[in-house]
């Protein structure tokens, strides 16, 4: 303890810093409050699915709907008007092939689905997921050649489904694949056919994750042999996630992303004070689902967790959240009067 100068009587058992006269009423909580969570900062992840109908539910995803592109539409002008302004698109193959042809078909759902949000919301950002998983028989990101992921004809097919994004309007294309040299090559894609304009989110820290298995039974895409561990990052790695921002930064990316999010808080940390880019981070489906089980259980309260889990996000670093929990905090935002 360092000796005070003039102190009173009592002084010597006074704590200097009363850290607490701060957080002695919600007044002065609020006006030092570091971190908040906008509705803004917040991108809502859509599923387009085949056929016609209403909106599908999913099981392991209670509130989490798979959209036909008829209903797309209505789905996008109620999320705008909730006071969000973007959506992560994931679409799935019409039929699925080896390749993953239908990925860049330019009648594809993903394709028809921005045109449709366009059309309904025209001031909503809209983000394309760009991967290969949910169009191949196999399930995984690339082209599989002799059991193995073939890097190099994946990332040439991964240029091909950007630019069907970009033709139809997407403002941002988001590759998923973890494939090396994919946002180049997406990069050199776009800007040969004049989309110079469009930007890319890259998926840079994706884990082989236990927490994606409830988006792989909405997607159908778990893979049919092995796993994703030869292409998706090892999670014991941190220097290595790093080296994988500082190459998409390198090659072109407008923004980075981490996921999951909760288990990539020392990542979001370490690029905030490395890169200026924004950075976003992926709250993903096995980490939702984790929350509405906890929730459902009466083990926590969903609203202050999820507002708890998602200040901790944006505190680590991220600009912005993909998360499934979106439209419930901007409606609680709204009824709040935030
Ligand atoms: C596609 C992709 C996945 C997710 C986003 N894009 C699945 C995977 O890699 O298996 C996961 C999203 C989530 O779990 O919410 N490659």
């Amino acid at each position: 303890m360092p000796p005070r100068r003039g102190a009173g009587p009592g002084a010597a058992s006074s704590p200097r810093a009363r850290l607490r006269r701060l957080r002695r009423t919600a007044g002065l909580r609020e006006l030092v409050a570091e971190t908040t969570v906008e509705p803004r900062r917040l991108v809502y992840p859509l599923f387009v699915r085949p056929g016609a109908g209403g909106p599908e539910a999913v099981p392991s995803m209670p509130g989490v709907y798979r959209y036909s592109v008829a209903d797309l539409g209505a789905a996008a002008e109620e999320i705008a008007s909730e006071g969000l302004r973007a959506v992560l698109l994931f679409g799935v193959g019409r039929r699925k092939d080896a390749e993953g042809r239908d990925a860049w078909a330019a009648d594809g759902l993903v394709p028809s689905a921005v045109r449709a949000i366009r059309r309904a919301a025209p001031e909503l950002v809209v983000i394309t997921d760009v991967c290969l998983c949910a169009y191949t028989t196999h399930g995984h990101c690339g082209i599989v050649r002799n059991g193995e992921v073939d890097n190099d004809a994946s990332v040439e097919r991964l240029g091909r489904v950007a630019l069907a994004h970009a033709r139809a309007g997407a403002d941002i294309v988001a590759p998923s694949a973890m494939m090396d040299g994919q946002v180049a090559t997406i990069r050199a894609s776009l800007d040969a056919a004049g989309f110079d304009r469009v930007a890319i989110l890259s998926y840079s820290s994706k884990h082989a994750s236990a927490f994606y298995g409830p988006f792989r039974e909405l997607e159908q895409s778990t893979p049919s042999f092995g796993d994703r561990r030869s292409y998706q990052m090892d999670y014991r790695n941190a220097r290595e996630a790093l080296r994988e921002m500082e190459a998409d930064v390198l090659e072109g990316a407008d923004l980075l992303m981490v996921k999951p999010a909760l288990t990539s808080l020392d990542l979001l940390a370490r690029a905030r004070a490395r890169f200026s880019l924004p950075l976003a981070a992926y709250q993903v489906s096995g980490e939702y689902a984790t929350l509405k089980a906890a929730a459902r259980a009466g083990v926590v309260e969903e609203a202050a967790a999820v507002d708890e889990t998602l200040t901790a996000i944006r505190r680590a670093g991220a600009d912005l959240v993909v998360t499934y929990f979106a439209r419930d905090v901007a409606r609680r935002a709204k009824e709040a009067g935030r």
